[in-house]
């Protein structure tokens, strides 16, 4: 296992639609497992394959409560086939939007189709914070943020304040924030 990097907006990749996985292999299972690590380090309860720049359709879950031990969940090619009319609000943040938050409305439950580690087809009900992580998760594979579930006076700010971020990090890097 390994920690790999998390990439963050306005990173391009963040964009990009990932690609099915077209055989779930050793080579699935150690990305999965960096994936899971990366995530327990950051902390954060789920990570989409791009956000550290693979452009597969895997995802990893852990949305155990705090003190409960851990449940790490693995989703390949997962779809969401059916969701409930019900919706619920939750606050969302993600990794590669580091310190942001906004509540964000989404169906209240949700099914999903997917394959598990093992290659196996499976199914499940979801609710409550899993259901808001995978439609999360999910969206991130469609190279979709939760930022676009927000108003677009909203969401453009938020991407400025990142652009602007990164503009200024870049600058410190190459010596040109000293400027008075
Ligand atoms: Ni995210």
């Amino acid at each position: 296992m390994a920690l790999r990097p998390i990439i963050c907006l306005p990173d391009p990749r963040l964009r990009l639609v990932s690609k099915p996985v077209a055989k779930v292999d050793a080579g699935v299972r150690a990305l999965m497992d960096d994936m899971l690590e990366t995530m327990y380090d950051a902390p954060g309860i789920g990570l989409a394959a791009i956000q550290i720049a693979e452009p597969l359709r895997v995802v990893v879950i852990d949305a155990a409560k705090k003190d409960d031990p851990p449940e790490p969940m693995f989703f390949i090619n997962p779809e969401i086939t059916w969701s409930s009319e019900e919706t619920s609000v939750h606050e969302e943040g993600c990794l590669s939007i580091p310190d942001y938050y906004e509540d964000i409305e989404r169906p209240a439950k949700v099914r999903v189709r997917f394959l598990d580690r093992d290659g196996k087809a499976r199914e499940i009900d979801t609710e409550g914070l899993l259901a808001t992580c995978i439609q999360h998760e999910i969206d991130h594979l469609n190279g979709v943020l939760f930022i676009d579930h927000l108003s677009r006076l909203k969401r453009e700010r938020a991407i400025k304040k990142f652009a602007k971020a990164a503009k200024r990090a870049v600058d410190e890097r190459s010596g040109e924030g000293e400027t008075p």
